[in-house]
């Protein structure tokens, strides 16, 4: 970041300044219409804790973390960033940072332990007094309902891969938008799909911890049918908040020029962006994963296809790194040399640029929201301050790509940073940051790092009314 220093914020629990905020970040936050939202994103089992409190029943990530060896330091959710009892405290943080929206996700099993039947009023009253807490602060709620937390009694009954669980789900989708959804700014069915099934289910390294292609295929068709189940459901009881869905995707690079690797590359983009895309927006699946998946492709009922492809108002997109993909080379980012975070990802800010031009160029998108974007890298509180300077670097150059994209006539609407808090990162446990506010678990003290400062000021540059400006293209083409 270059160092010119016009911009000094206090941070009331960390140093007397700031660290400086550069003229290129100031550069950067003009390049976004003013009514752009910039949020910040969490989910709940990862930072809620309160596991077994007030009613909320077990979930497959609770049973998932007893399993010996399932994550990397032993630990569980059970306690996580506490936010649950310190609710009030956390939408403070969101607030002073000038975000004007916050990402989160309600633990079906708090709400609804056992998946069917019962609801427990403790657990609506705790996300009433969240949503309302973000309103009064003037920060907009993103809701998802499924951040891969499933109540484990329907897991007992098969969980995603029984059909059964695709009505249990419309149901909860349709209490919990009942209730809140008169102010949610935004609902979000899933959050990343392909994960709950490929990873939860055929690599087995995240709950439930299940090893085989044929479940993990009927897994993901059974979550894309209730999304599109849900999303009937709450337009028929004429939910008013804006309905989509977050998907993980990133372009997939063939890791040679050989045929055979070029070929698998276009396999696994079929496997992760088309698998999706294709069904949300087309109402197929594409032929050539079909076909690869022989015996182990789902069992699709009349209609399903239909019933998936239901109108979107938004897509979200979480976006960490480009995939490459080969022969040789299973569907991961390497670290050859490359910049790479803490998680081993490649720092690759152009891919989110070149994922948008080529989603918009496929498909007929939706409004689109990067949903989360972020990175974990090995920070130390030292004195009251966390210097992450690679997570602000991160943080511009991929905010920067997004410029590029919306500059290039893609629809995109707003970007929320993955994450405001360290916390539960799952299979990785405690032992990897991704917050802009360092977490001491011991105390539960919160610390803005130097990356939340820098985005408290970009947040403030990029809302801030423009002098001589009336209102830019952008600013008309998105309303008011
Ligand atoms: C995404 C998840 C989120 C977090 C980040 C690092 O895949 O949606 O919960 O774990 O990765």
């Amino acid at each position: 970041m270059v160092a010119a220093n016009d911009t000094m914020l206090t941070n009331p629990d960390g140093p007397a300044a700031d660290p400086p905020f550069d003229h290129a970040s100031a550069a950067l936050a003009q390049r976004f219409p003013r009514n752009f939202t910039w949020g910040v994103a969490t989910s709940a089992y990862q930072i809620e804790g309160a596991a077994h409190e007030d009613g909320r029943g077990d979930s497959i990530w609770d049973e998932f973390c007893r399993r010996p060896g399932a994550i990397r330091d032993a630990s569980s959710g059970e306690r996580a960033c506490d936010h649950y009892h310190r609710v009030g405290e956390d939408i403070g943080l969101i607030a002073n940072l000038g975000a004007n929206a916050y990402r989160f996700s309600i633990a079906w099993p708090r709400v609804q332990p056992l998946g069917a039947g019962a609801w427990n009023e403790k657990g609506f009253d705790f996300y009433e007094r969240l949503v309302d807490g973000l309103l009064a602060r003037g920060v907009a709620p993103f809701l998802t309902f499924y951040h891969w937390d499933l109540p484990q009694a329907l897991q007992e009954r098969g969980g995603w891969a029984n059909r059964d669980t695709v009505a249990r789900f419309v149901e909860y989708a349709a209490e919990v938008a009942r209730r809140l959804g008169d102010r949610a700014a935004s609902i979000a069915t899933h959050n990343e799909p392909w994960v709950v099934a490929i990873l939860g289910h055929e690599t087995g390294i995240f709950a439930p911890g299940l090893t085989s292609q044929k479940v993990a295929m009927q897994v993901s068709h059974n979550l894309l049918l209730s999304h599109g189940l849900a999303l009937q459901a709450l337009r028929a009881q004429r939910c008013t908040a804006p309905l989509g869905i977050v998907l993980n995707q990133a372009p997939i690079h063939a890791a040679t020029d050989s045929p055979e690797d070029v070929a698998r590359a276009r396999l696994d983009d079929g496997l992760t962006i088309r698998w999706y895309m294709d069904a949300l927006l087309h109402g197929r699946y594409p032929d050539d994963v079909l076909e690869f998946l022989g015996e182990d492709a789902p069992q699709i009922a009349t209609g399903d296809m239909d019933a998936i492809r239901q109108p979107l108002d938004f897509l979200g997109i979480n976006y960490y790194t480009r995939n490459l993909s080969g022969i040789g080379a299973p569907l991961a980012p390497i670290g050859d040399g490359r910049e790479v975070t803490a998680m081993g990802w490649e720092v690759y800010p152009g891919g989110l640029t070149e994922l948008l031009l080529r989603l918009k160029a496929d498909y007929r998108l939706p409004p689109v929201y990067i949903t989360e974007n972020g990175a974990a890298y090995r920070d130390e509180l030292v004195g009251g301050r966390v210097a992450d300077v690679e997570r602000i670097r991160y943080l511009h150059r991929h905010i920067a790509a997004m410029a590029d994209a919306l500059e290039r006539g893609v629809d995109v609407r707003g970007y929320f940073v993955w994450s405001l808090l360290d916390n539960f990162e799952w299979a990785d446990g405690y032992s990897k940051r991704f917050g802009i506010v360092f977490v001491d678990y011991a105390t539960q003290r919160r610390t803005l790092k130097d990356s939340a400062l820098w985005y408290r000021a970009f947040c403030s540059r990029a809302t801030a009314a423009r002098a001589g400006a009336a209102s830019t293209d952008l600013e008309r083409r998105h309303g008011p």
